[in-house]
């Protein structure tokens, strides 16, 4: 039983490890093409930073902001900002179900979230937020998985299946549908 000055167990800590040698080379590569010198780049759920600090060093005449709702991620963020010499990357804390409505529209070039709408429980009006604060002909990307539906499985994904089921507040296959949530966030 847990009391309220216990801190919570959470999915994102306890899978903290693979985050952080994740790149964009790996993990968003479908966007290298795309990103342009002077863009801005927002990264929602951006982790401790790892895919959001290459992005960065891909706009070294724009910035790159990412977002986490965990302080910790935030902070190996900002570390690893200042290890690399990145002055146009930037982190703050905050929860995109609420914050991203602060944000004016068309303000990023790209708007990118990696393994994150499918934790929360209505991705569709983060998807709508993203696509408000994107530039006209700007690009939002959402990469996200289909738990269970990952055929052959293996003890790694069964276990962050089990991970994900005990504490995550989304919808493990949301990797499966998230298009039919872009098109009613209103992309064609
Ligand atoms: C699976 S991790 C992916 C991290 C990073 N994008 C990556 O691929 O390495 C999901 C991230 O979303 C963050 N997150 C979950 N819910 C959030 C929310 N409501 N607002 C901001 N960040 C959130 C978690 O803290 C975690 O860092």
């Amino acid at each position: 039983m847990t009391t309220a000055t216990e801190p919570q167990p959470h999915y994102h800590a306890l899978n903290k490890t693979p985050f952080t040698t994740r790149t964009a080379q790996s993990n968003a590569r479908h966007l290298l093409p795309y990103i342009q010198p002077n863009h801005r780049i927002l990264d929602i759920g951006c982790g401790p930073g790892s895919i959001t600090a290459d992005l960065a060093e891909l706009v070294p005449q724009g910035e790159v902001v990412g977002i986490d709702i965990n302080p910790d991620f935030v902070e190996a963020g900002i570390a690893l900002a200042k290890e690399r010499g990145l002055q146009n990357l930037f982190f703050r804390v905050g929860d995109v179900t609420t914050d991203l409505a602060n944000i004016e529209p068309s303000t990023f070039d790209i708007v990118h979230a990696h393994q994150v709408l499918l934790h929360l429980p209505d991705p569709l009006s983060t998807m709508q937020q993203m696509r408000r604060i994107a530039k006209p002909g700007g690009l939002i990307s959402s990469v996200d998985s289909a738990f269970k539906l990952i055929i052959p499985s293996n003890p790694g994904i069964l276990s962050s299946e089990a991970t994900y089921e005990k504490l995550s507040k989304g919808n493990p296959t949301f990797g499966q549908t998230s298009h039919i949530t872009a098109h009613a966030a209103g992309f064609s």
